[in-house]
C-alpha cells in the first residue's frame, strides 16, 4: 500500500535519491579501483570489509574465513548492477560470488552462513536465475539448520561460546537474519522443515529476546537440555540491558521480513512496537548512538550502519501496516536516509559510500569506522525508496 500524501512532501525528493544513488555507483568503482592491483589483476578471493577511523584505504578479508561479512561486498556489487546494468559490474559481481561457492559446504561453526550466503549467491541468483546458485542456497540452508535446537526452538549462534562464556545455547538477535535464507530455501525446492525452523526461531525469539519496553537483548541463552530461557546479556552492547543499536535494528528487519514469509500477523503487531521503541528513543537527527543507553559525550560515536539496516526494514514495513502507521515509518525511513546522506556520506576521505558505524565498541573492534555493511544497507534503502515510489514491487524479493 502506497500513502499518496507521502509523494507530495518527501522528505527524501527523487532527485536526492537519485544523486545519492549515482554517489554510491561512483563510490563501488572507487573501491574496485582502490582494490585492482599493479598489474590490473583484482584477488576476487579478498573482500573489502572495513576501513578503520585514521586509515584511508580498505582492509581486505580472505572469504574462505568465513568472516560474517564477506558476502555484502558482492552483495552490493549485484545491487549496482541493478542500478546500472553496467555489464562490468556483472562481471565483477558474478567473480566475487563464484569465489564464495565453497563456504556453503564447510562444516558450520556459527550461524552466519545466512548473512555470507544469502546476500552474495542468493542476490545473484535471483538476479541471474543461475542454476548452480540456487543449488549453493539449498545446501547452504541445510547446513545451517544443523545449528538448531528443537528443545529450544532456534538456531544456535555461536557454538564457541558455549565453552567461552558458558553459554549453552546462545541466540543472538541477529540471527532473525539468517531466517531470510531458510524461509527462500523452503519455497524454492528445499524442504518444509526449513520453514517450520525459521517460524519456530522467530516465535521463540518473539517470546524471550524482548524486555516488556520491546528493546531486545542481543544474545538470549537457554538451557540445552531442557530448552528453558536462563538469561539475557550482552556481548557488543552497552550492558546486559542496554538497547544496543544495531541489534535492535536487525529485530526490526528481522521480524518485517518474518511477516512478509508467513503472514502471520502476531509478527507484523510484534514488529510494530520494536520499531517504535527504536523511533521514540532516537536522537534528534534520526542516526543513533552505537547503544541507545549509553551516556551519550561529544566523543560518543554513532552507528551508521544501525540506521541504514533501520531504514531499509521500515520502508519494507510502510507497506504492510494502516495509513497512519504506513505514513510514519516511511517518513522516519526518509529522514534517515536524509540525514545519513547529508552528514554521514564519506564523500573524499575513503572509498566507502558512509563513515561513523561501530562493529564491536566493548571489543575495541571498528569504532567509529567505514564498514560494508553500513554501505549494503544504505544502497538497499535507496533502491527500496525508488521502487516504492514507482509503484514496483521492493527489488529481490
Ligand atoms: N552480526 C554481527 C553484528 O551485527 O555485529
Amino acid at each position: 500500500m502506497l500513502v499518496g500524501s507521502l509523494l507530495l512532501f518527501p522528505t527524501v525528493s527523487m532527485k536526492a535519491q537519485d544523486k545519492s544513488l549515482d554517489y554510491c555507483a561512483a563510490k563501488l568503482q572507487s573501491t574496485l579501483k582502490e582494490i585492482t592491483r599493479s598489474d590490473g589483476a583484482i584477488d576476487y578471493t579478498m573482500a573489502p570489509f572495513h576501513i578503520l577511523q585514521g586509515e584511508q584505504k580498505w582492509d581486505l578479508a580472505k572469504v574462505s574465513n568465513n568472516n560474517w561479512v564477506c558476502g555484502f561486498w558482492p552483495g552490493l556489487l549485484w545491487y549496482d548492477y541493478m542500478y546500472t546494468h553496467d555489464a562490468n559490474i556483472r562481471q565483477q559481481a558474478e567473480k566475487f560470488t563464484d569465489a564464495m561457492e565453497s563456504i556453503a559446504d564447510k562444516p558450520i561453526s556459527n550461524h552466519d552462513l545466512g548473512f555470507i550466503i544469502f546476500c552474495s549467491i542468493g542476490n545473484a541468483y535471483k538476479i541471474t536465475q543461475k542454476e548452480e546458485y540456487k543449488q549453493t542456497v539449498l545446501r547452504a540452508a541445510d547446513n545451517l539448520i544443523k545449528l538448531y535446537n528443537p528443545k529450544v526452538g532456534t538456531i544456535l549462534s555461536w557454538p564457541a561460546m558455549r565453552h567461552y562464556k558458558n553459554w549453552p545455547h546462545n541466540t543472538i538477535i541477529d540471527n532473525m537474519m539468517n531466517l531470510e535464507m531458510l524461509f527462500w530455501a523452503s519455497k524454492n525446492g528445499g524442504g518444509k522443515n526449513l520453514y517450520d525452523i525459521a517460524v519456530n526461531h522467530a516465535l521463540t525469539t518473539m517470546k524471550y529476546h524482548f524486555r516488556k519496553d520491546y528493546s531486545c537483548y542481543h544474545v538470549a541463552v537457554y538451557d540445552t537440555i531442557d530448552g528453558h530461557f536462563i538469561k539475557g546479556v550482552t556481548q557488543q552492547g552497552y550492558s546486559d540491558q542496554s538497547m544496543w543499536a544495531r541489534g535492535q535494528s536487525w529485530a526490526i528487519y528481522g521480524f518485517t521480513m518474518a511477516y512478509r514469509e508467513t503472514h502471520d500477523t502476531r509478527f507484523l503487531d510484534f514488529v510494530q512496537h520494536v520499531a517504535d521503541v527504536y523511533l521514540k528513543r532516537l536522537p534528534k537527527d534520526h542516526v543513533p548512538y552505537w547503544d541507545f543507553d549509553v551516556p551519550v559525550t561529544a566523543e560518543t560515536p554513532r552507528d551508521v550502519s544501525s540506521a541504514c539496516i533501520a531504514a531499509s526494514a521500515l520502508l519494507e514495513l510502510s507497506t504492510y501496516v494502516s495509513h497512519d502507521k504506513a505514513k510514519y515509518y516511511r517518513s522516519s525511513a526518509e529522514k534517515i536516509l536524509s540525514n545519513v546522506s547529508k552528514n554521514y556520506q564519506s564523500k573524499e576521505k575513503n572509498s566507502a559510500m558512509l563513515l561513523h558505524s561501530v562493529g564491536n565498541f566493548p571489543g575495541h573492534g571498528e569504532v567509529d569506522a567505514s564498514l560494508i555493511y553500513a554501505d549494503y544497507y544504505y544502497m538497499e534503502a535507496l533502491l527500496r525508496l525508488k521502487a516504492l515510489r514507482h509503484h514496483q514491487p521492493l527489488m529481490l524479493q
